[in-house]
């Protein structure tokens, strides 16, 4: 999927939820936390790799919502801080692979579909190719 981002919505987190962008280089990480006392507090995160020759895209990865915070906009505040954070350095596009319950997320964040994928597993204990 793909999409510009410029005009990409980047919504405030929801009452009792904060969320903080850090990284290095070209690789930016947004964890949304809360303090509900369970463990860390981590309720979404999300990753994104600055790529191209010229920094023009910005590829996100492994965005997650932890089950018991779903549907409550958080996946919406970390592809929000993360695509405002690849504008800011100088980056144009949006590229991802989706799930099938990321794709619901990214369309209603304006993404679109490039191409169909399939993803094989292997999970067979002989070598495939021998
Ligand atoms: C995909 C995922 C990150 C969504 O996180 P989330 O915090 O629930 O997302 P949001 O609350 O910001 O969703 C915003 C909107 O996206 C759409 N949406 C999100 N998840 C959806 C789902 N499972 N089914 C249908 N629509 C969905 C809805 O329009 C939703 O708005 P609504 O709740 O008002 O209807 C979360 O379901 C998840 O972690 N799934 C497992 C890991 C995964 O597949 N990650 C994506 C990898 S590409």
């Amino acid at each position: 999927m793909s999409r510009p981002l410029a005009g990409h919505p980047a919504p405030e987190p929801p009452a009792g939820y904060d969320v903080a962008l850090s990284g290095r280089d070209s690789v930016l990480v947004a964890e949304v936390v809360t303090d509900d006392g369970v463990a860390d507090g981590l309720a979404a995160k999300g990753h994104l790799a600055i790529s191209g020759d010229a920094g023009q895209d910005a590829v996100a990865d492994r965005i997650f919502t932890l089950p018991r915070h779903r549907r409550r906009g958080l996946g919406s505040v970390v592809m929000g801080a993360l695509t405002a954070a690849a504008a800011q350095r100088g980056a144009r596009t949006g590229l991802l692979v989706a799930s099938g319950e990321g794709r619901r997320l990214y369309e209603r964040l304006g993404w679109r579909v490039e191409t169909e994928m399939v993803v094989a597993h292997w999970t067979g204990d002989a070598d495939p190719l021998e």
